[in-house]
C-alpha cells in the first residue's frame, strides 16, 4: 500500500544526472533498432498519422534513440505521412531538458519534416492515450519499477530478490498486477495490428539463489544493502526504517513476464505473442562496467553514478528525508551514503559488479 506519510508516492519520480549515468538503459535501447524497424514495416502505412508512444520515456538521449529507429523506418514507407512520436513519464520527469534534446542538434526534429512531438504526463499504470491510438508502444528500462512505493517488514533485504515469505509473496502479488494492469491499459491504447516493445532489467532461474532466481544487479543492491545498514549500525538512518525499506521494483523471469499474458483472459484476446524472452546484455552481462574494473576509482565512480541514476529518489523520499531534520541533512546523508558507496566499490573491485539479463517483450495488438 502507498505510504500517507510519504511525499511522493510514485516509485521513481525525479531521477538524477540522466544521460551521464545511462549508459545501461541506452545499450537496452540500442540493442532494439533492427527489432523496431521491422515492426513499423510490418505495420505499414497508416493514415491519417502513425503515432508512436515512448511509455517511461525519461529525460535524455535514449527516448531519442528510442523513437529514431521507428521514424526513419516510417519514413521510407510513407515520405510525406504524418507521424506523432508521444514521449509519456512521471510530472517529475526533466520535461525541458527533454524537449531541448528533440529539437536540439542530436533530436529528430528536422523542422518541417510533418512530425509533431507530444508529451502524456503521468503513470503508465493509468491510461496515458486515447483509445486505438497509437501504432508503436515502446517501453524500455522502465516496467520494472512498480505502481507505488511499499514498506514491507523486510530487515535485511532492500531490494525483491532478498525477500523470503510474505513479503516476498505480497510484493511478487503487485508485480503482477502492475504488469497485467500495464499490459491492459497499453491494449486499450493500441490500434489493432500494432505493436507494444517491452525491454528492461531481468531475472534468470539460479538455484543458488534463495529465491531460486538470479536478478540483475543483485550485487549492486547488496553493496546498497551493506552501506545503508553501515549507516543505521552509525545512528544516522533508523534501524526500523531501513527494516521496511524496500524499493519498489521487480525484474521478472521469462515465467514472471509470459504467465499473465497466457493466463488473462482480456490480455490473451487483446494481444498475440511474438516474443517473451530473457537473455544476458549483449555486452558486459557479467559486469556493465567491465572495462574499468581495473581502475578502481573509475569503477567505483561508475558504478556511484549508475546506483544514483536509479536510487536517489527512492532513498531520499523514504529514507534520507524521514531521518532528517530538514532538506540540508537529508542531502548530506545522501552525500554520506554515496562517498560510502564509492569507497566499497573502489576497495573491492569487481565483488559488486552488476550483472545484466534483458527481458524483451513484442506483443500485437490483435
Ligand atoms: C531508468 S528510466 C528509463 C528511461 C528511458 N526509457 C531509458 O531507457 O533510458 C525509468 C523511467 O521510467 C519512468 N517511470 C517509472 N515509473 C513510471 C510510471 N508509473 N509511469 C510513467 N513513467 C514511469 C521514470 O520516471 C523514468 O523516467
Amino acid at each position: 500500500m502507498p505510504d500517507a506519510s510519504s511525499p511522493i508516492e510514485r516509485s521513481t519520480e525525479g531521477m538524477v544526472d540522466y544521460n551521464a549515468n545511462s549508459t545501461v538503459q541506452r545499450g537496452i535501447v540500442d540493442v532494439h533498432d533492427a527489432t523496431v524497424r521491422r515492426l513499423v514495416e510490418t505495420i505499414g502505412q497508416v493514415r491519417p498519422q502513425f503515432r508512436i508512444a515512448d511509455y517511461g520515456c525519461g529525460p535524455g538521449l535514449s527516448t531519442i534513440s528510442a523513437v529514431r529507429p521507428a521514424i526513419d523506418a516510417y519514413r521510407a514507407l510513407d515520405p510525406d505521412g504524418a507521424i506523432a512520436v508521444c514521449h509519456a513519464d512521471q510530472p517529475g520527469n526533466d520535461w525541458n531538458a527533454l524537449f531541448a534534446l528533440v529539437s536540439g542538434p542530436d533530436g529528430y526534429q528536422p523542422g518541417g519534416g510533418n512530425i509533431r512531438t507530444e508529451a502524456a504526463i503521468g503513470s503508465f499504470y493509468e491510461r496515458m492515450l486515447d483509445d486505438a491510438s497509437v501504432d508503436l508502444a515502446t517501453c524500455y528500462a522502465a516496467s520494472h519499477w512498480l505502481s507505488h512505493a511499499v514498506h514491507l517488514e523486510a530487515p535485511g533485504a532492500v531490494w525483491f530478490a532478498d525477500l523470503e515469505g510474505a513479503a516476498r509473496r505480497e510484493l511478487e502479488d503487485l508485480a503482477r498486477s502492475d504488469w497485467t494492469r500495464f499490459l491492459r491499459l497499453r491494449a486499450e491504447e493500441l490500434r489493432p495490428g500494432g505493436y507494444l516493445l517491452v525491454s528492461t532489467l531481468a531475472a534468470v532461474p539460479d538455484p543458488a539463489e534463495k529465491n531460486g532466481v538470479a536478478a540483475s544487479g543483485r550485487y549492486v543492491y547488496r553493496a546498497i544493502q551493506i552501506v545503508l545498514q553501515s549507516m543505521a549500525d552509525d545512528g544516522l538512518i533508523d534501524q526500523g526504517v531501513l527494516d521496511r525499506f524496500v524499493f519498489a521494483l521487480w525484474f521478472q523471469t521469462e515465467t514472471d513476464a509470459r504467465g499473465p499474458i497466457e493466463a488473462d483472459p482480456v490480455l490473451r484476446e487483446a494481444y498475440s505473442i511474438e516474443q517473451v524472452s530473457v537473455r544476458p546484455a549483449p555486452i558486459n552481462a557479467d559486469d556493465v562496467y567491465a572495462g574499468a574494473v581495473g581502475e578502481p576509482d573509475l569503477y567505483a565512480r561508475l558504478y556511484t553514478g549508475y546506483m544514483r541514476g536509479f536510487a536517489d529518489s527512492s532513498l531520499h523520499t523514504q529514507l534520507f528525508r524521514p531521518a532528517a531534520r530538514d532538506d540540508a541533512q537529508a542531502d548530506a546523508l545522501a552525500s554520506d551514503f554515496y562517498r560510502r558507496f564509492e569507497t566499497l566499490y573502489r576497495d573491492n573491485p569487481g565483488t559488486y559488479r552488476g550483472e545484466l539479463w534483458e527481458l524483451t517483450a513484442i506483443l500485437r495488438r490483435r
